[in-house]
């Protein structure tokens, strides 16, 4: 038996004496042997002697998975140091390694490991901060604890230079692994995907794309209906392989499986480097998995401006009905307002009122829910949130000055976005060229790309790239002639606009 299964055997009996509650409290989940032996693999090292560091090493997989690989090698003295702060899992760890200890020693490999049963983040601090040297190992492997922090928590505080908003464990474990690996080492981590286009992750990703070269991301990918136990929680994590190092890549591997086995991928695809990685201060990571997904990316990529450049500018919805139960109305009168909820989408059109248990359709008006209230005028309105199972990611509808024009303003709840004008009122032929971009496929497969989570933010919309302000017109005043403005329809505007012309 290979150690990793031998790790993963003894994992499962301690899982038997610990709630997941407690766990999660702390971030701690255990990474099936299938995966640490597909992670471990994705070291490329060649050498006799080579320095490991497993960070969070919970019960020792990541490590034992390692070991497994690189004795098949011609490496004679293997040197691992994990750390990890839980002491109810620490005494498996010590078994665990102890046990691989006297195995390898029976079979003539050099094994030294130390557990450091010490927070991580905090006993690096001074190689954080370049007082002490920090170029040390030559594999970073782990799965980092999945937890987020106060921005004053100690962690965000030693690491203030990449937090930027709410800091998470996760990327700061990733930013100390990269910065102890030695020039030309190698970083192999299974980590959310949430830090690919986030804002609040954006001054890490540039310090950790400015260090290091990504060589291999792999994704999990849904399998439908049947699910595997693992499935919801790999959809939203990727395995990101990179080196530390200035040469330039020119390709990263982008691989897909549908399960824990990722050995059995199901696609793997080449992808130029900064096809995946974008070269501007969004420092983006793409998952283009096929050629046509690259070729939308170049093609929305080549559009120079965003929301906030053309004037607009994407927001979120203020009501967050739980904390303002006390003003929702479910019928009209002289003192409410209209109140916008996802529910009211319908078509490119809102319909209101709906009849939707628990979702009141009017805010009380008076001064202490002016704060809620928006003034009416032409806005696009986006969905913050859908299901996995519907197709579009992107979801908005056309809200007129007018279609409120019996009332004195409009509040919208917080599950929606909307786009205003910074300056004066949205023309109608700027909505609806918005509108065709927005609804177009090309921005929600470019959107499904960059980002995994069924989730918009109006930060990531603002960000993203949009037609100059001539080409938004032109399309809005061709779509202004029509009456559906489904998907299909504003494709064809767009292919009018930008790619028939280059024929
Ligand atoms: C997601 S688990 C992964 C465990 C193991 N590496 C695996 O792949 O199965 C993360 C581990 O990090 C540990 N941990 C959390 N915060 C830590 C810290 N600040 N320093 C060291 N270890 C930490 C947790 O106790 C947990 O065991």
């Amino acid at each position: 038996m290979q150690f990793a299964e031998m790790v993963q055997e003894r994992t499962q009996k301690y899982l038997q004496t610990v709630s997941k509650s407690e766990r999660k409290e702390i971030g701690q989940f255990f990474t099936p042997a299938s995966i640490a032996d597909y992670m471990s693999k994705l070291a490329a090292f060649k050498g006799d002697y080579v320095r490991v560091l497993d960070p969070g090493a919970g019960s020792g997989i990541l490590s034992a998975a390692l070991i497994d690989n690189l004795i098949g090698r011609d490496v004679k003295r293997i040197e691992i140091d994990l750390y990890e702060n839980n002491q109810s899992i620490i005494p498996l760890l010590e078994s665990n390694l102890q046990y691989i200890s006297e195995q390898l020693q029976s079979c003539g490999t050099i094994f030294d490991y130390h557990i450091i049963d010490k927070n991580f983040i905090e006993e690096n601090q001074r190689e954080w901060m370049g007082w002490l040297p920090s170029e040390r190992y030559d594999i970073v492997v782990s799965n980092p604890p999945y937890k987020k922090i106060g921005k004053t928590a100690m962690e965000a505080s030693i690491m203030s230079d990449i937090v930027y908003g709410q800091p998470n464990l996760y990327f700061l474990f990733m930013a100390m692994g990269a910065k102890l690996l030695k020039k030309n080492g190698e970083f192999i981590y299974i980590v959310p995907r949430s830090f690919s286009s986030g804002l609040y992750f954006s001054a890490f990703r540039k310090w950790f794309l400015s260090e290091m070269r990504i060589a291999n991301l792999h994704l999990f990918v849904s399998r439908g209906s049947v699910g595997g136990k693992h499935d919801n929680v790999l959809q939203e994590t990727i395995i990101l392989k990179a080196n530390k190092t200035d040469a330039q890549i020119s390709n990263i591997i982008i691989s897909e499986s549908v399960d824990e086995f990722c050995a059995k991928a199901i696609n793997s695809y080449k992808v130029n480097y900064h096809t995946c990685v974008s070269n501007d201060d969004n420092a983006f990571l793409f998952f283009p998995t096929n050629e046509e997904d690259a070729m939308i990316l170049g093609f929305v990529n080549s559009w120079n401006a965003n929301l906030p450049s053309l004037g607009f500018k994407m927001k979120t919805g203020q009501l967050v009905d739980f904390r303002e139960r006390d003003w929702l109305k479910k019928t009209p009168g002289n003192d409410t307002v209209p109140l916008l909820w996802a529910y009211n989408f319908n078509g490119q059109k809102i319909r209101f009122p709906v009849d939707v248990p628990g979702k009141p359709q009017y805010l009380k008006d008076e001064p202490s829910t002016k704060r809620l209230q928006m003034n009416k005028g032409n806005y696009i309105l986006l969905k913050r949130f859908t299901s996995k199972e519907e197709k579009r990611r992107l979801q908005c509808v056309l809200l007129f000055e007018d279609d409120f024009s019996e009332y004195r303003s409009i509040s919208t709840e917080n599950h929606l976005n909307f786009i205003t004008k910074e300056t004066g009122k949205m023309l109608p032929e700027e909505m609806y060229g918005l509108y065709v971009v927005l609804n177009s496929s090309y921005l929600d497969r470019y959107f499904r790309i960059l980002n995994g989570s069924t989730q918009v933010n109006a930060t990531e919309i603002n960000a993203i790239p949009f037609p100059s302000i001539n080409a938004v017109k032109k399309m809005g005043m061709q779509a202004m002639n029509h009456s559906d403005l489904g998907e299909f329809l504003c494709d064809s505007i767009i292919e009018e606009q930008f790619i028939s012309r280059q024929i």
